[in-house]
């Protein structure tokens, strides 16, 4: 069976209503990274950091994946699919994905802020200063902050290296070291990019390029992929 490994972005869920980071109305446009998403935030103003990720957390409660995500689930149908997702929401499972690797956290998880491992999921939308894990230390959201190790991008490159194909949506690749796993797949197996933005002067050489939003493109792709037509 073949193996498609399909690395997505913000750019996956943006039809479903998440914002997206860098594009003009990104969320890098109304929040600062330093002041939300890094441990010096988080032990500087941890009211904050708190209130933006359940901002997020009580959004993402109230969409619903697209037909990308959709689409993708169906390719299990006919082919081994690893996703591995720069993104935090899960609807990429709700879609029916199994096989879903978080490079960068996963919202609806919390972890203790002392030890890494203990990872707890959160009832609702909201953590709040003060929740404790079971050994006593404050909560935090179980996301990847600027400056932090990636751990899963260790079994994320295994996972690349062993694709048959590879297909990249909705994602600037600009950030490291998520962007570089393209340098681990094979380089002779079919790799696209899916994304509005897409053009030839992009900086990963080698690539189909799809120029369109994922809701559009992903379902066209994944109906040539699944009835054997050339994609
Ligand atoms: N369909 C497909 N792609 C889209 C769509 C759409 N409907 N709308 C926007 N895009 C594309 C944009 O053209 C852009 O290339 O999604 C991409 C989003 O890029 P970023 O905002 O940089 O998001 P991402 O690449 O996922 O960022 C990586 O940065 O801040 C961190 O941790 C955060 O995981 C995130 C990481």
């Amino acid at each position: 069976m073949k193996h498609i490994v399909v690395l997505t972005g913000a750019g996956m869920s943006a039809e479903s209503g998440i914002k997206t980071f860098r594009d003009h109305n990104g969320l890098w446009n109304d929040y600062r990274v330093e002041e939300v998403a890094t441990p010096e935030a988080w032990a500087r103003n941890m009211d904050l950091v708190i209130d933006f990720y359940n901002q997020r957390r009580k959004q993402l409660l109230a969409v619903e994946p697209n037909p990308a995500h959709y689409a993708l689930a169906r390719l299990e149908e006919r082919f081994k699919v690893s996703v591995v997702t720069q993104n935090i929401d899960d609807l990429h499972e709700r879609a029916g994905s199994t096989n879903v690797l978080h490079l960068h956290g996963e919202l609806k998880k919390v972890r203790s802020s002392r030890n890494p491992d203990k990872v707890y999921e959160l009832e609702g939308w909201e953590l709040k200063k003060g929740d404790t894990c079971p050994e006593g230390s404050q909560l935090r959201p179980h996301v990847v902050w600027f400056g932090e190790p990636v751990p899963n991008i260790v079994p994320a490159a295994e996972i690349c290296s062993m694709a048959d194909m590879l297909l990249i949506i909705g994602t600037s690749m600009n950030v490291y070291p998520a962007a570089g796993l393209f340098a681990y797949t094979p380089g002779e197996i079919p790799k696209y990019y899916i994304d509005p933005g897409a053009r030839d002067t992009d900086p990963i050489p080698g690539l189909h390029l799809i120029a369109d939003k994922a809701g559009k493109a992903v379902p066209a792709l994944v109906e040539k992929l699944l009835t054997g037509g050339s994609a």
